[in-house]
């Protein structure tokens, strides 16, 4: 197969659908790689890795569009990219249609093949090209947060760890999945008190197990959130329900309890944010301050680390993109049931419940497609 690796346009993304690594198990499997000039360089990926890969470095996006038989990118494409989606082509890439309607429209124009990262889902409801993402989000909420604890940046002037002789600062974690895990696990490694609260007993009996001494779990209710954030000086946001707006557990009169130069990460952002005051901000521009309360709310934050990222992103989707280099795109999901919950849109064809259902337009199921070839 020939597969097509475009350099991102939209703003501030440095990560890339492919590394060096992933494009010598293409070519090593027979197919051939073509990568936009200078597609991996903000990851760290010079143009000469791939080539030493066997990949074929193309010029122009245009050029790199038209050689691929399947497109792998990280973002959804952007309107300057509409036009160089062709018919049958097979485009694997995040989407979230549901949020951008003419994207979902143009792509029912192109009449291609649209699997979506974020919709791959397993049999258990695991979203195995979500988590790596939120793995790189919950473990930066902490670096971000001790760094923003320093009073040169607004923060308590607090050191996580504290040093012998001294309290530990005290971290509040606002659901326990896969972020607040790796959040727990950063903030415990450098020696903070921590507190993860969660609604699900299953999952705390898990983490209490699992996790080391200097993490307690708690039932997030709005009385034990009110009485622990009188003393927290790092609240990291981690809830998520799926499919809904994120609850707000923290509401705006609560920020005058806080201890002055308290700092909130809400890394829930994404899904309007479990802190009330929450608004989406940038890497460029990532704090303000209310009641005297730091806020941290960077929307994309993986993509401040594009190295960590890109690895963690290509070691998730490298093994479902190989078997639809080798199989085609229906028989791929012999191998991996998961991929039929990605496809969004097939030729023309709604084939996503959620997305056909937020538009009020036509609904195909997927098996359709899968069961007529
Ligand atoms: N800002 C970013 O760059 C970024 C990056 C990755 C993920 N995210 C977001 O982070 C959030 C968390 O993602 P995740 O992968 O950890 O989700 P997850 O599903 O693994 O975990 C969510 C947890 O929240 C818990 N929860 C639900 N209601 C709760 C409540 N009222 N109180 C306390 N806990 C509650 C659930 O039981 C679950 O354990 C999502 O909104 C996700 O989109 C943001």
């Amino acid at each position: 197969m020939r597969i097509a690796v475009p350099k991102e346009i939209k703003n501030n993304e440095n990560r890339v659908a492919l590394t060096p690594a992933g494009a010598q198990e293409f070519t090593k499997n027979g197919h051939q790689v073509f990568i936009q000039q200078s597609a991996g360089l903000g990851s760290g990926f010079p143009d000469l890795a791939y080539q030493n890969a066997g990949a074929i470095i193309t010029p122009t996006i245009e050029e790199t569009y038209s050689k691929g038989e399947m497109i792998m990118k990280v973002k959804e494409p952007i309107e300057p990219e509409y036009s160089l989606i062709k018919e049958n082509q097979l485009l694997f890439t995040y989407f979230h249609f549901a949020s951008n309607k003419p994207l979902t429209e143009a792509m029912i124009k192109s009449k291609a093949i649209c699997l979506a990262y974020e919709t791959v889902e397993k049999d258990d409801k695991t979203l195995p090209l979500l988590v790596p993402m939120s793995e790189v989000a919950g473990r930066m909420s902490v670096q971000k947060g001790a760094n923003y604890l320093e009073k040169p940046l607004g923060g308590r002037g607090i050191l996580l760890g504290g040093v012998p002789g001294t309290l530990p600062a005290k971290v509040l974690i606002l659901g326990g999945g896969i972020v607040g895990t790796q959040a727990a696990w950063m903030a415990s490694g450098l020696g903070a008190d921590v507190i993860i609260l969660d609604v699900s007993l299953p999952r705390m009996r898990h983490l209490s197990t699992v996790m080391p001494k200097n993490v307690k779990t708690m039932m997030s209710n709005e009385f034990n959130i009110r009485h622990l954030i009188k003393n927290a000086d790092l609240i990291i946001g981690a809830v998520l329900i799926p499919g809904a707006k994120a609850p707000h557990l923290i509401t705006r009169d609560m920020l005058k309890e806080m201890l002055p130069g308290t700092v909130l990460v809400d890394v829930a952002v994404d899904q309007g944010g479990c802190i009330e005051t929450c608004k989406p901000t940038t890497h460029e521009d990532p704090t303000y301050t209310i009641d005297g309360v730091l806020h941290y709310c960077v929307a994309n934050m993986p993509g401040a680390v594009p190295y960590t990222s890109t690895l963690a992103l290509t070691n998730a989707t490298l093994p479902y993109a190989m078997e639809l280099a080798q199989k085609g795109w229906q028989e791929a999901c012999d191998k991996y049931p998961e991929l039929h919950h990605g496809f969004n849109i097939i030729k023309g064809d709604i084939v996503y419940q959620a997305v056909a259902d937020t538009f009020h337009l036509p609904y195909v199921p997927v098996s359709y497609y899968l069961n007529h070839h």
